[in-house]
């Protein structure tokens, strides 16, 4: 670890007094997770205002072998954006300006601690949407979300945070300046570099600005609320409605994680009696999809439905969906698990993780929910201490036996370190580990994320 007095300068020289946070009750926010089970000391919080101080900063960091953590609106969930102890946390939130919209090209250009929210409202107020869209919009910026290739609701349809890149400026361990923002959608000159970049989870290079996409905006909506007997069910269902083209969303969740839901936000239950599983899908058009969505679902396996097209009835149901997260959280620290398993494995996977729990870990209480259509699952367990890892063990192996993966949409971060050789070849994991050394030879970007230690 190093010590402040050890920098050639002092970090306040290049960010100004305000925006070094060495006080313990100044970092605190910093140093732990929004879950609550990761948390560290950092040695100092830096929060630069540009491009260029984050360079100097990393320079500066460089110089002395300081470890940094980069962190953007600490929504994570694997324990990848805050400090395992004694690290620099370079939070990114003031890089927050937005480029006027280029509606030509339907792309914009933003910096890498804008939030979801902020981008969602500056494009539509130009006409167009983002692709991307999840629980934690308010707070997760563009840079981690990226950073992490985060996923949410709409992957059916756009895809994740990657697929949403046009260009990327990032800034290595040394303080080289990696810049590629200018607007081509074809560009076919060598690796690609923001498609490296994204999904690295801070080991590779430091995040400040983005060029990203955009896609119409489909003004008419309708969703429905079905509750089914089975995942095998829910996947009918989402068979026939995948056929109209318009499905822009397709949630699934179960009994356990909707009683948690109305027990911590007051809702009632969304039928009159209880099911073993429900199944949320959303459909966009330029039209009213309401009809066709009806249509589809005619003759389709559900015990009881509900629907809506209107804002305030769509959005109250998806506050059984919404609500899942910070439900289990009001709960208890949860240990969450992302996988993602081929659809035709889901039934037997659902089925079959609760009875390997229940026999291996039978103090674990799991909550499952997730994206349908995208074949990922987040399985919540609560019950456990913070560095019990049964659970995970069972779960991640078994996914695996199944040809899934450890992380749907979450990242490795520090929590699935151990197990990323149950999903990736030696092979992969050696070329991964030489391209991490090619961008960051001393290993100062995030030490221990995604590799171990
Ligand atoms: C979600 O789908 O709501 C997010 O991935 C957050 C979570 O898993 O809790
Ligand atoms: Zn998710």
């Amino acid at each position: 670890m190093t010590e402040p007095g050890n920098f050639a300068i002092a970090p306040e020289q290049i960010v100004g007094p305000a925006h070094v946070l060495t006080d313990a009750e100044a970092r605190a926010s910093y140093e732990t997770d929004w879950t609550r089970r990761y948390h560290g000391t950092a040695q100092l919080v830096v929060r630069p205002g540009s491009t260029a101080e984050v360079a100097a900063v990393l320079r500066l960091c460089s110089e002395v072998s300081a470890a940094v953590v980069p962190q953007g609106g600490n929504t994570g969930l694997v324990g990848g954006g805050v400090p395992r102890g004694g690290e620099v946390v370079l939070s990114l939130t003031r890089l927050d300006a937005m480029q006027t919209v280029d509606a030509e090209a339907t792309q914009v250009t933003v910096g890498a601690g804008v939030t979801l929210a902020r981008l969602q409202d500056h494009v539509r107020g130009a006409g167009l949407a983002f692709g991307v869209d999840l629980a934690s919009r308010g707070s997760a910026t563009i840079g981690g979300m990226i950073a992490t290739n985060a996923g949410g609701i709409h992957v059916l349809h756009y895809g994740g945070m990657r697929a949403q890149l046009v260009g990327i400026e990032a800034v290595r361990a040394d303080g080289a300046v990696l810049r590629r923002l200018p607007g081509l959608t074809k560009d076919n000159t060598g690796y690609d570099l923001p498609g490296l970049i994204a999904g690295s989870e801070g080991t590779l290079a430091v995040i400040t600005a983005a060029r990203l996409k955009l896609v119409s905006q489909l003004p008419q909506r309708a969703v429905a609320l079905l509750a089914v007997p089975d995942v095998s069910s829910a996947l009918n269902v989402l068979a026939r409605v995948r056929t109209l083209g318009s499905l822009d969303a397709a949630e699934l969740f179960f009994r356990e994680g909707v009683e948690l839901v109305c027990k911590h936000s007051g809702l009632p239950m969304p039928f009159g009696a209880s099911h073993a599983c429900y199944v949320l899908l959303e459909c966009a058009a330029p039209q009213d999809p309401l009809p066709d969505l009806a249509a589809a679902l005619e003759g389709a396996p559900f015990e009881d439905s509900a629907m809506a097209a209107d804002r305030p009835g769509r959005d109250a149901l998806w506050a059984y969906r919404e609500r899942h997260t910070e439900a289990i959280n009001a709960e208890g620290v949860p240990h969450k698990l992302d996988v993602a398993l081929p659809l035709a494995r889901l039934q037997e996977f659902a089925e079959g993780v609760r009875a390997r729990l229940a026999h291996a870990v039978p103090e674990a209480r799991a909550i499952l929910f997730g994206h349908a259509a995208d074949g990922n699952l987040h399985v919540n367990v609560l019950g456990l201490a913070a560095d019990d890892d049964r659970a995970t063990d069972t779960i991640l192996r078994y996914v695996a036996s199944l040809g899934g993966s450890i992380s749907a949409e979450h990242g490795i971060g520090i929590a699935k370190t151990r197990w990323l050789h149950l999903t990736r070849s030696a092979e992969e994991i050696a070329t991964m580990a030489a391209v991490k050394t090619a961008f960051d030879p001393a290993g100062l970007l995030n030490p221990g994320v995604i590799f171990g230690l």
